[in-house]
């Protein structure tokens, strides 16, 4: 029998890769960086199926340049880099991977928020650089996580796993999310406004998903509303934060601290003017990067392929009015 071809844009944990070589014919892009668009495009145009990441641009129009392209299986739980809405038009199903890096990203979340709040990234460049002279009574003071209010923008899978961890910390938690949530039980948060949130929170872990309503959500009028000892932590999309306003509030002291796992763009410029500002701790975008919950997301990729390809429903589908249910 034929097997069918995929283009697989990135080396991905073994597991996934191998589940995929078992029933394809894969061509694998090799490099660490991204395949430039146009490679990208002209072979989704020869492709069954595309294994993709969240760096990846699947746009209308490579979409609508792919006739035998029957599926699009993203390697992450966002998707805001696909098309989806041209991708159901084409009846191809998109795969993503919820639900499996909710607590590896909550976990991840919750360790930048801590190091922003006692400044662990200051005190390790101070310690690298020799500078460590004697135990110091003012010496990086930072904030207390325990007992201090926790807003969260965005109340999902890993907004409330976020607020479970925070009740460890006997924080206070307050949410807001555009749309009605239901709490499951054990979790106590109350829901608030966005200005109550900006005006409340000691901390802000921003968890909801790139759409053009929070789209530079965190502007200059937003970071305005925050506490001066506010700290801003970011495990969402980059996108999300305005980054011009962001510089300015951490270098006028409006916010205290912000801590990044994603920027706009990304990877972020080396000569970005976040990356002078001691109060900005930013890291490349490693949240959900645990060895179990990436191989996991391998996996589920090389499942959500491997139904499309064989014309079942994706076991993780974005796009499921695909099916027309
Ligand atoms: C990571 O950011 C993801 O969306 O899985």
């Amino acid at each position: 029998m034929i097997k069918p071809t995929v283009f697989v844009t990135r080396v991905i944990p073994a597991k996934g890769l191998e589940m995929v070589r078992e029933v394809c014919e894969v061509i694998l892009w090799e490099d660490e960086l991204p395949p430039p668009y146009d490679v990208l495009r002209s072979e989704a145009a020869r492709t069954d199926g595309l294994l993709c990441l969240l760096s990846d641009r699947i746009d209308a129009a490579l979409i609508q340049a792919s006739p035998n392209l029957r599926v699009v299986s993203q390697m992450a739980v966002g998707f805001d880099n696909i098309d989806v809405t041209a991708a159901t038009a084409a009846g191809i199903p998109v795969g993503h991977t919820p639900g499996v890096l909710t607590d590896t990203t909550a976990d991840f979340a919750f360790a930048l928020l801590m190091a922003a709040a006692r400044r662990t990234g200051e005190g390790e460049r101070l310690v690298h650089a020799g500078q460590w002279r004697t135990w110091g009574p003012t010496l990086l003071m930072g904030q207390d996580v325990h007992g201090a209010t926790l807003g969260i923008v965005g109340m999902g899978r890993i907004g409330q796993a976020v607020a479970r961890r925070a009740r460890g910390f006997d924080m206070r938690v307050i949410y807001y999310d555009e749309f009605d949530v239901q709490l499951p039980a054990g979790i106590s948060a109350e829901r608030s406004s966005l200005e109550e949130l900006y005006a409340e929170s000691d901390f802000i872990s921003l968890h909801t998903p790139l759409t053009p309503n929070t789209h530079h959500l965190i502007n200059a009028t937003a970071l305005k509303q925050m506490k001066p000892s506010c700290v801003l932590v970011n495990t969402a999309r980059g996108p999300v934060v305005d980054p011009k306003a962001l510089y300015a509030a951490l270098a006028n002291g409006e916010i205290a601290y912000a801590a990044l796992d994603v920027t706009e763009p990304e990877p972020i410029p080396p000569d970005d003017p976040l990356l002078t500002l001691d109060n900005c701790l930013i890291v490349p975008h490693i949240a959900s990067s645990s060895i179990a919950t990436r191989t996991r997301m391998a996996v589920m990729s090389a499942e959500n392929l491997i139904a499309g390809l064989k014309g079942e429903r994706l076991p993780y589908c974005a796009n499921p009015q695909v099916y027309g249910t």
